[in-house]
């Protein structure tokens, strides 16, 4: 399974890259407002940044919600480095720009997915990454894990090549629960995916050894 970090802070992606796991990282409109980026050259400088720091997947997203300028805008993403995917909103024009962009090799993560049918679209039109909201569905008393699950069914089933991002993931029960759904990738705060360090038997177990350690070694 793939880790994404889910922010556009430096600091934090800094911090999951040099843990050595990290595969990538996804942005959002909201994600980039909470650093206080703005303007267009700004939002491109730090999309760059966080690029040359990881080496590895970038979604962007367009803010466009028309055909026309998800295209111009996407083609400037992508245009930016070539660890850019170009994150585009799962509604009728957006679908259209993602077969657009799979047709021109662009890489595409499409996001706001919340039902299977919309995830069909999404791998019918060639989407590289395809992000389920986990979170977003638990906090309307439904059940985000579940639709991962049915999602990399019908993928595994039909054998499409989108990747099943599991997005909008809160704590680290998440993670673990998309494991065993078969997510490929789950893109996390910083603080979910250090919570999978958390067990008292190692903090424990290491003390006992270091006292052992010290009892003979002085
Ligand atoms: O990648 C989308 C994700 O960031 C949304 O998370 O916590 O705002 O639902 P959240």
């Amino acid at each position: 399974m793939k880790f994404f970090i889910d922010t556009a802070n430096l600091e934090q992606i800094r911090e999951a890259h040099d843990l050595g796991v990290l595969d990538g990282v996804t942005t959002n409109p909201s994600l980039m407002a909470k650093e206080g980026i703005k303007g267009i050259k700004n939002q491109q400088k730090h999309y760059v940044e966080i690029c040359n720091i990881v080496q590895a997947d970038v979604s962007a997203e367009v803010i466009a919600t028309d055909y026309e300028g998800m295209i111009r805008e996407g083609m400037e993403l992508a245009a930016l480095n070539p660890h850019i995917v170009v994150k585009v909103p799962c509604i009728a024009d957006g679908i259209k720009a993602i077969h657009y962009f799979s047709e021109k090799g662009i890489r595409t993560n499409c996001t706001l997915v919340f039902s299977v049918g919309q995830a069909l679209l999404a791998a019918k039109a060639g989407a590289t990454y395809v992000s389920p909201f986990v979170g977003r569905l638990d906090d309307i008393c439904e059940d985000g894990v579940a639709l991962v699950a049915a999602i990399v069914r019908m993928y595994r089933f039909y054998d499409y090549k989108t990747q099943v991002l599991a997005a909008s993931i809160r704590h680290t029960k998440h993670i673990i629960e998309c494991v065993d759904a078969g997510a490929d990738v789950a893109t996390c705060p910083l603080s979910a995916i250090k919570g999978l360090l958390n067990h008292p038997l190692t903090d424990s177990g290491l003390q006992k050894f270091l006292e052992d350690y010290k009892k003979v070694n002085g």
